[in-house]
């Protein structure tokens, strides 16, 4: 169910769900199950829709809602977590290291009447990194990065690269706006990385082309841009050449998703791994649900709600 602000007392445990179109999201159907299975069936999901820039003032509404209701656990927020800390940063009793880092957050929760946000984009990305590279896979192979877009996401990848125990030697990152690779420049420099930070104001398509035919082999390629589902096409034409053994990583898992299309016509041929954003949204969800209800949803519990996921995709085509 969506709702609208001004919101009322509830009177079930609710979790909510922040977005701009939650009512279309794959969590709606997925999260009653899930929580079926945590043993949790009485804490329900609620959509809560904002436009894009919502005024601050709304932002404060529902987080000071959350804040002093008391069935309201917590909840997700995606799109809006930077202007929704901005508005409302004053009414958490805490904040996690990574909030602090990149200024946003996607998980609120409560513990003994504290309001606490965390910025749970870097564990969750780091994790589906991991799940997906083999073993010392960049110091055993010399692979390094090219991230396409800077946004939340792809300076939350390279947030936890920067921490990783196995990192890349080189990371490049591209995006159309210099103010968002300034931000990630600033950011590296604060946390005192290794890693070598290359960034590129990428203007055209041939632009990313020239960039990623010039990556070693075993590099991971990322597509943080959203082009594909939130913008059509690709950062990359279809004459693109991906780097041999590259692991390449779409972060949607919906969308036309061309870049994933563009890469799985040349996965035989350059031996290539291709991996869609699905296993990145259970990571960032399970994270965020942990939290909120204060249950650690990790190996075989992980797994169970990851096979419900997968069910729920299949059953809606
Ligand atoms: N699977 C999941 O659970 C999951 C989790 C997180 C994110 N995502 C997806 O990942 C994508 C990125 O998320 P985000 O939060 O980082 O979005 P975002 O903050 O909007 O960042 C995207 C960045 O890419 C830039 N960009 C757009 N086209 C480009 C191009 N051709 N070359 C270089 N840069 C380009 C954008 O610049 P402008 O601002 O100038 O447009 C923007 O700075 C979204 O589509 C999101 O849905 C998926």
């Amino acid at each position: 169910m969506t709702q609208h602000l001004p919101l009322h007392p509830r009177d079930v445990p609710t979790f909510f769900f922040i977005g701009v179109t939650t009512r279309k999201s794959s969590i709606m159907t997925i999260f009653p199950r899930w929580m079926e299975a945590l043993g949790r069936p009485e804490v329900v999901i609620e959509g809560i829709d904002f436009p894009l820039h919502d005024k601050p003032s709304h932002y404060r509404e529902m987080v000071a809602f959350i804040k002093h209701d008391p069935y309201s656990l917590g909840g997700l927020v995606t799109t809006h977590k930077l202007d929704l800390l901005a508005a409302s940063r004053p009414l958490f009793d805490e904040l996690d290291a990574y909030a602090h880092i990149t200024h946003e957050i996607s998980s609120i929760s409560k513990r003994d009447g504290r309001l606490i946000g965390h910025a749970k984009d870097p564990i969750s990305s780091g994790r589906t990194l991991n799940a997906l590279l083999a073993h010392d896979h960049f110091a055993r192979t010399g692979g390094e990065v090219l991230c396409l877009g800077a946004g939340g996401a792809g300076a939350a990848i390279a947030l936890h690269l920067m921490h990783a125990s196995d990192r890349p030697r080189r990371i490049v990152v591209t995006d159309r706006s210099p103010a968002r690779l300034l931000e990630l420049e600033t950011m590296a420099a604060a946390q005192g990385s290794d890693i070598t930070f290359e960034l590129h104001q990428a203007a055209t398509e041939p632009d990313s082309d020239r960039l990623l035919a010039a990556m070693p082999a075993h590099s991971v390629i990322i597509n943080a841009t959203g082009m594909g589902k939130d913008l059509p096409g690709s950062p990359l034409t279809d004459e693109a050449v991906f780097p041999m053994h590259a692991v390449v990583w779409e972060l949607n898992y919906r969308g036309e998703l061309r870049f994933m299309h563009q890469a799985l016509a040349q996965k035989q041929a350059r031996h290539l791994h291709v991996e869609d954003g699905w296993n990145y949204f259970l990571y960032g969800w399970t994270q965020v649900v942990a939290e909120v209800l204060h249950q650690p949803i990790e190996g075989g519990v992980f797994d169970a709600l990851a096979r419900i996921a997968s069910q729920s995709r299949a059953g809606q085509g």
